[in-house]
């Protein structure tokens, strides 16, 4: 037996017992031949004191120890010396006197001292075993776990039922980039890894399984962020005979559940809801940071017939005027002032005009063209007061909100409005909402053609589908939702398309040619016409919702083995060459060797 206790059970109540404690050396001090060893493992701490007077053969070999090799230790438990307990400690009354010494593993030089903050991600990625240790990451990956269970149990407790769907799955052109694995026996065919289990969920329901989950794994080649990988894992669900509400009411269900089991929270539900428009215009985001109050207001009809050149012109132009109070912010610099304009303009903006009201004066380049009706229709709207900076877009509707929301999030980012809120304990530090009613389809300029905003089998709201005919693809309402946490998208689904003559209705708009509807889709179209029930559904980052649960700033922490920003595995070095002989028996071969191949023939 390795051990009789964990290095975090023993108390007062244990003094004069015989242990033995297992574990790695965290920190080792030598004073003057006592030797303490604070001994670790994934339970926490124990103080182990090896002392020459008590057993002079075990404490010198303890002289020999370096910081995490691993030994296992018995002795007596005794109490420590009054004065020198640590209450920080669960075992902090107490410490350990060994009789024996193991030495099971010596560690070799360490990468990086394990309990300081290492600021090189990639060093730590290329020792991630190591740096799993670390108590944080070691606490994550714990947190993770129940969220997992709590996720099954709940699901489990309303009839949902885990089915596992295929990793090797099928290209489709929707959506991020694939990954795509070479067919040995079909030579020349690839497999695709799914980006989501969608057509098969969907399915599912065809096959009548009714209420399915998946905790899943998900690949997408996309570029990376704090909260993306290239593989990552969903909470995928799907049910049949469900509206909005029922995927809502689930949702709310498990994530209180989720929060419950994961830190004792309750979130309070019903979660509010916002339209997609609605959101737009007051937080210029579909995924709103509701944390701080400033709302983007609209003060287009009050500057009709303007003498500022500025925001005339925007109106006359069919756009908007919209402005924002960052309350107490007039102490902004010129330099940060630049700043946001510069990131205005990255998002399109012409310029970003301001106000500081500053020893009750508007400091401004722009007041003297205003007129005494519009500054009293700004201090009324926008509540102005002594400290306040105003800033405004003038543009197209969607411009200046998204110009206007950006702002909005990184004046409260200098602000520091929310970094406060963020590791909070109670229900209400926790902003969940429902933003609904996306648009069905999004005109791409550089592709010129519709895509599907969600994905091609979201279902049209009932009052829009008239809308197919007229060609107004643009104005078609979906019946989509996300669900968004603290300003970040843990979630979205949509109710789908069960009619097969609605679904080609679909892909008709979104040009897809008949071939391809067959040679892609033809599996789900066929399934739609076997008399497939009304479903819907939902998935949820898991990543996304662990790292906010959390408190971290990227999903990698919460993953065991992540992907660096560059999609790279340091510690295995994957991606990796493969023998030639792997790739002849894929039928594979490397542009960069038919080059080499090509200048073959030069050669004498
Ligand atoms: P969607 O593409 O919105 O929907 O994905 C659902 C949720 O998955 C998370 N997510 C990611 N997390 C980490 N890294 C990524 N690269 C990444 N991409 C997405 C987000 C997102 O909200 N099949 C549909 C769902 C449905 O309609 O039921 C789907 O996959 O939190
Ligand atoms: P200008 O007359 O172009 O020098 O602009 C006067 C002020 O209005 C400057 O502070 C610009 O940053 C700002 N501005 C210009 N265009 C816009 C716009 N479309 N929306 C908001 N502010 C603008």
């Amino acid at each position: 037996m390795y051990r009789t206790h964990d290095c975090n059970s023993l108390r007062k109540t244990d003094i004069g017992k015989q242990v033995t404690l297992a574990g790695w050396v965290h920190v080792l001090r030598d004073h003057g031949g006592v030797i303490f060893i604070d001994l670790r493992d994934r339970a926490g701490l124990t103080q182990v004191v090896f002392r020459p007077e008590e057993n002079a053969e075990v404490a010198k070999e303890a002289r020999s120890l370096g910081s995490e090799d691993v030994i296992e230790i018995s002795g007596r438990v005794a109490a420590r010396v009054p004065g020198t307990e640590n209450p920080k400690l669960a075992t902090g009354d107490i410490e350990v006197i060994p009789n024996r010494l193991q030495i099971l593993n010596r560690a070799d030089a360490l990468p990086f001292p394990i309990d300081a903050e290492i600021h090189n991600e990639d060093l730590r990625m290329t020792y991630r075993y190591y740096d799993l240790r670390r108590p944080r990451l070691a606490r994550n990956l714990r947190v993770r776990h129940r969220v997992a269970k709590a996720t099954r149990d709940y699901l489990d407790s309303q009839g949902y039922i885990e089915v596992e769907t295929p990793i090797l799955s099928k290209s489709t052109p929707e959506g991020a980039r694939d990954f795509l694995v070479p067919s040995r026996l079909a030579p020349g065919k690839f497999y695709a890894l799914p980006q989501a289990p969608q057509q098969y969920k969907q399915l599912l329901m065809v096959a009548g399984v009714e209420k399915y989950f998946q905790i899943a794994r998900c690949f997408r080649d996309e570029d990376l962020r704090a909260d993306r990988q290239p593989e990552f894992t969903q909470i995928d669900i799907e049910a049949s005979f469900v509206t909005p509400d029922d995927i809502f009411g689930v949702t709310e269900g498990m994530l209180r559940a989720i929060f419950k089991a994961a830190r004792d929270i309750d979130i309070k539900a019903p979660f509010d809801r916002l339209t997609y428009r609605e959101a737009i215009n007051r937080y210029g985001s579909d995924k709103p940071d509701r944390r701080f109050g400033v709302q983007l207001v609209d003060i287009s009809d009050d500057f009709r017939s303007s003498g500022f050149k500025v925001f005339r012109g925007a109106l006359d132009a069919g756009g908007v005027v919209k402005a924002i109070n960052a309350k107490g912010f007039a102490g902004i610099t010129t330099g940060q002032i630049e700043e946001l304009t510069e990131t205005a303009k990255l998002f399109g903006a012409k310029g970003l005009a301001f106000i500081k009201v500053e020893n009750r004066e508007w400091k401004s380049p722009i007041v003297k063209f205003f007129s005494d009706a519009e500054k009293a229709a700004l201090q009324s709207k926008l509540k102005i007061e002594e400290g306040d900076l105003i800033l405004f877009g003038a543009d197209k509707w969607e411009t200046a909100c998204e110009v206007l929301g950006r702002t909005r999030l990184r004046v409260a980012e200098i602000q520091d409005l929310h970094g406060k809120a963020a590791k909070g304990q109670s229900g209400s530090d926790w902003d969940f909402l429902w933003v609904t009613d996306f648009p069905l389809m999004q005109w791409s300029a550089e592709e010129n053609k519709w895509n599907a905003v969600h994905h091609p089998f979201t279902r049209p709201k009932a009052a829009d589908v008239a809308l197919f005919d007229a060609k107004k693809f643009g104005e078609i309402r979906a019946e989509a939702y996300d669900v968004v946490l603290n300003g970040v998208e843990i979630g979205g689904g949509s109710i789908r398309i069960h009619e097969p003559e609605l679904q080609e209705k679909m892909f008709e708009a979104l040009g897809v040619s008949t071939e391809d509807r067959q040679s892609l889709f033809g599996h789900l179209l066929r399934a739609l016409r076997l008399g497939a029930p009304p479903h819907g559904g939902i998935a949820l980052g898991l990543d996304r919702l662990v790292m906010l649960i959390c408190g971290e700033d990227t999903i990698r922490d919460v993953m065991a083995f992540p992907k660096n920003n560059r999609g790279l595995d340091l510690m295995t070095q994957s991606p990796a060459d493969v023998d030639p002989r792997q790739l002849r028996e894929l039928s594979i071969r490397l542009a960069s060797e038919k080059r080499l191949e090509g200048r073959a023939p030069s050669r004498p």
